[in-house]
């Protein structure tokens, strides 16, 4: 179905409200801006992405292990780790729209045109050239492609120096020269660009008590450095090994919009792995690739995620990578890993006066371990699982159905119970209540009972329900039941006894995790 993509996150955003995935924060009071609540289906859906990541992180590796650090930090904690200097977005006004935008991602959006230009000239050679098309030679060769390519690397090193510099005056001067216009007026007249500081802040204590100023943290990671040596000598770690974290984050983003892909209160799932100096780049390495496979193993197509390195790296790091999902504003950021030396915890040292080092024993020698970083949001891997399982489809027989086909181990539910007939007089309910008191030891189950059948698989379709279990009148007589599957529609007749084994295959965690 040919829509564009503004359309279509309008269409999951109210596919999501409609079936209690996620609704707008305060809605009754008109919502509060980039703030949003999982429903019912979208807690159990986000509950289960969480435990594929933990699982997989934390409690398969035996050189990782997890922390669960408050959400208030000591505020020294943010001027050791930069943010109370650094951690600013370059924002520009539009005078006349009045609309506020980031300077930085006017211009990459601008750059992400002459990008759509250089594809579709690849698209355009090879479709002319067929399988003897070489990728690698067009892109080295090819007028078009080389200029547009040095139109980017030119605007590109000139936002980056800008920015780097702090010389504000020069990226307005670019966003001028280009000629970017406010994307909702059209307008291009612009205020200067100034630095705006993401973090929120709040007060601790009475103001009588003498309040201090806090922030609400903007990232997990720093209560994983903080916390580094409390870790390493309870639990008797040696490097290398990881400390993982899940928990929210908080930031007064300037421009909040694509629904959950950009909000102001998010969730983090953040592990630093803490290594030798001198081995960060080769684990960095390792990272990219197994997070990169923890990814496709949810089977949405490999085709849907990409690398993008960072050029511009940031003062900390020695090399930066994201990994981009295909999301339906196109490929946007969706896990970010990074290599980001010992600035982290050298800072924390010099702030706190504490050594946070690690005494190997071997070499007999203290050294302030380097860290490889992972660090995926969990509402972006939440948008980039519902966005893949939105489909709308014409059945063989004409009809229509949207379905959410999520990976069955993440699914909300894993199997609805229902059985043919209401009348308790047909004996079916209480059968099907019996088979789902033995179905909850291992399944979110959903028991429903209302409607015709049809209709019935219809709302589990809505809800990426992968398998139904009905209860039939043969069931009474022979103890068997159908199982129907949600993508192929087919259906299958097995055995009350072979059930649970027969619904395990594949909706189980272990079935995920088997394949990673
Ligand atoms: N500790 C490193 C760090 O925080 P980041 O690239 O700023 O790095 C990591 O954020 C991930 O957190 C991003 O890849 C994204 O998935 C998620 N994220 C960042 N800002 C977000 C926001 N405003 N809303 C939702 N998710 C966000």
């Amino acid at each position: 179905m040919a829509q564009n993509d503004d359309n279509l996150l309008k269409k999951i955003a109210g596919h999501a409200k409609e079936y209690g995935f996620i609704f707008q924060s305060s809605e009754i009071y008109d919502g509060l801006a980039a703030a949003y609540d999982y429903g019912q289906n979208g807690v159990e859906l986000k509950n289960n992405i969480k435990q594929y990541w933990w699982k997989a992180m934390v409690q398969m590796n035996e050189n990782i292990v997890g922390i669960d650090a408050s959400i208030f930090m000591h505020p020294t904690t943010w001027k050791a780790s930069g943010h109370v200097d650094a951690f600013n977005d370059p924002m520009i006004d539009n005078k006349d729209s009045k609309k506020r935008y980031r300077a930085d991602v006017l211009v990459e959006e601008y750059i992400a045109k002459i990008e759509a230009k250089i594809d579709k000239e690849v698209e355009k050679a090879q479709n002319r050239f067929g399988d003897a098309f070489d990728k690698a030679q067009f892109l080295a060769t090819n007028p078009n492609v080389l200029r547009n390519q040095e139109k980017i690397d030119e605007i590109n090193a000139r936002l980056a120096k800008g920015l780097d510099t702090g010389d504000l005056a020069d990226v307005k001067a670019l966003i001028e020269e280009l000629g970017i216009a406010d994307p909702v007026s059209g307008s291009k007249n612009w205020t200067d660009v100034r630095q705006f500081n993401l973090m929120f802040s709040t007060e601790l204590g009475s103001v009588a008590d003498g309040a201090s100023k806090i922030y609400l943290r903007p990232e997990t990671a720093q209560g994983i450095f903080v916390n580094f040596l409390n870790v390493q000598k309870s639990g008797r770690m040696k490097v290398p090994f990881g400390i993982a974290q899940i928990g929210k984050a908080f930031r007064n983003e300037i421009i909040a919009r694509q629904f959950i892909f950009r909000m102001r209160e998010f969730e983090q799932m953040e592990m630093q792995f803490f290594v030798k100096p001198g081995e960060e780049l080769a684990y960095y390495e390792q990272w990219k690739e197994r997070r990169m496979k923890w990814h496709q193993t949810l089977g949405l197509g490999a085709e849907k995620y990409r690398f993008h390195d960072h050029l511009n790296l940031a003062h900390y790091a020695n090399a930066a990578a994201d990994i981009q999902f295909d999301f339906p504003m196109g490929f946007k950021e969706l896990e970010g890993i990074h290599s980001r030396t010992d600035f982290d915890l050298k800072a924390h040292e010099e702030h706190s006066g504490k050594k946070l080092q690690f005494f190997d024993t071997v070499e007999n020698e203290s050294f302030v371990p380097y860290v490889v970083e992972t660090s995926v949001g969990l509402d972006r891997m939440f948008l980039s699982v519902l966005s893949a399982a939105y489909t709308e489809e014409i059945l063989e027989d004409g009809s229509e159905r949207t379905v959410l086909k999520i990976p069955a181990p993440l699914a909300p539910y894993q199997v609805a119970v229902l059985p043919l007939l209401k009348k308790d007089e047909s004996g079916l309910p209480q059968k099907a209540r019996e088979i789902l008191a033995e179905l909850q030891y291992d399944f979110n189950c959903q028991y429903d009972e209302k409607d015709a059948i049809g209709k019935r698989y219809r709302r589990q379709d809505a809800i990426g329900t992968p398998y139904c279990v009905t209860i039939d009148h043969q069931t009474l007589e022979d103890n068997t039941v159908t199982i129907r599957d949600r993508d192929d529609l087919s259906q299958i007749r097995v055995s009350i006894d072979e059930l649970k084994g027969k619904l395990k295959e594949t909706t189980s965690m272990e079935s995920l995790l088997r394949r990673l």
